[in-house]
């Protein structure tokens, strides 16, 4: 099975990746997407030995919402610096993740915006779907996605925590639905219902590692071998056996992310 998001480049993966990544074989996931932020030099660096190590892992290049402010005062730097990024990093399928955080509002929402639909229109160039990561903007995301005609952009909602009803937003707009281990925390039930109703062909399962560690591995840090725990959860939810979870998801990866598409 596949792990869709996961940070393997970040620095607290840097003197156990190939342990990690042992891990994550014998747990029976051959590949990942692994998030690498387009402003960040040294996680590029990282990328090498994580495509070394891993020669299955795929790529997605972007600029987090939490970066947007280093575009504040030069807007019209942002498709080139992506498009470049994306250019020095063999094998990226996928422009992420990009999108909107108006919880931490690290950046100033009109930058984020800004940043978001700058890259969303180099993705469409580029024929690469998007992983969008939205925090409490669920509706400025929306219309931006509506704005520029999706589903012409496909992609998908990374570590969905909203309710069933935004994510049929979600798949009526196109797009696919990614769930992580808040799967599984006690107080999800809202997202578990959503993950039960999920068309299955736009269902995707992912760590976020190094953060949010499924239950009972909370406090942890997180792994790729620990997206089979989130799919165990996605899969009694939805009345399935975790071997049809497991190749469905994969298959849904594949089809979305294909490694073929290239910039
Ligand atoms: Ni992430």
């Amino acid at each position: 099975m596949i792990d869709s998001h996961c940070h393997l480049a970040d620095e607290v993966f840097e003197t156990t990746l190939d342990e990690v990544i042992a891990r994550a074989r014998r747990a029976g996931v051959d590949g990942a997407l692994c998030m690498l932020d387009a402003t960040n030099p040294d996680e590029a660096s990282r990328s090498v030995r994580v495509a070394a190590l891993w020669p299955a892992v795929r790529f997605a290049v972007g600029v987090h919402p939490h970066q947007a402010g280093v575009f504040s005062d030069r807007l019209d730097d942002v498709e080139a610096h992506v498009r470049a990024a994306v250019s020095a990093r063999p094998g990226t399928c996928a422009i992420g993740e990009i999108g909107l955080d108006y919880h931490y509002d690290y950046a100033p929402r009109d930058v984020q915006r800004e940043v978001f639909r700058r890259q969303i229109q180099v993705a469409s160039e580029l024929g690469h779907p998007i992983v969008i990561h939205t925090r409490e903007a669920d509706d400025d995301t929306f219309a931006m996605l509506g704005d520029v005609g999706a589903p012409a952009v496909p992609g998908v909602f990374h570590c969905f925590t909203g309710d069933a009803a935004t994510a049929q937003r979600a798949v009526d707009l196109g797009f696919h639905v990614s769930f992580s281990g808040i799967v599984s925390f006690r107080t999800a039930e809202a997202i578990r219902e959503a993950a039960a109703a999920v068309p299955q062909d736009r269902l995707l399962v992912e760590t976020d590692s190094p953060y949010l560690a499924p239950v009972p591995y909370r406090g942890k840090l997180n792994e790729p071998a620990w997206v089979v725990r989130v799919a165990e959860v996605v899969a009694e939810v939805r009345g399935q056996s975790l071997v049809e979870v497991q190749a469905q998801t994969t298959a849904t990866f594949d089809a979305l992310f294909r490694p073929g598409r290239t910039s």
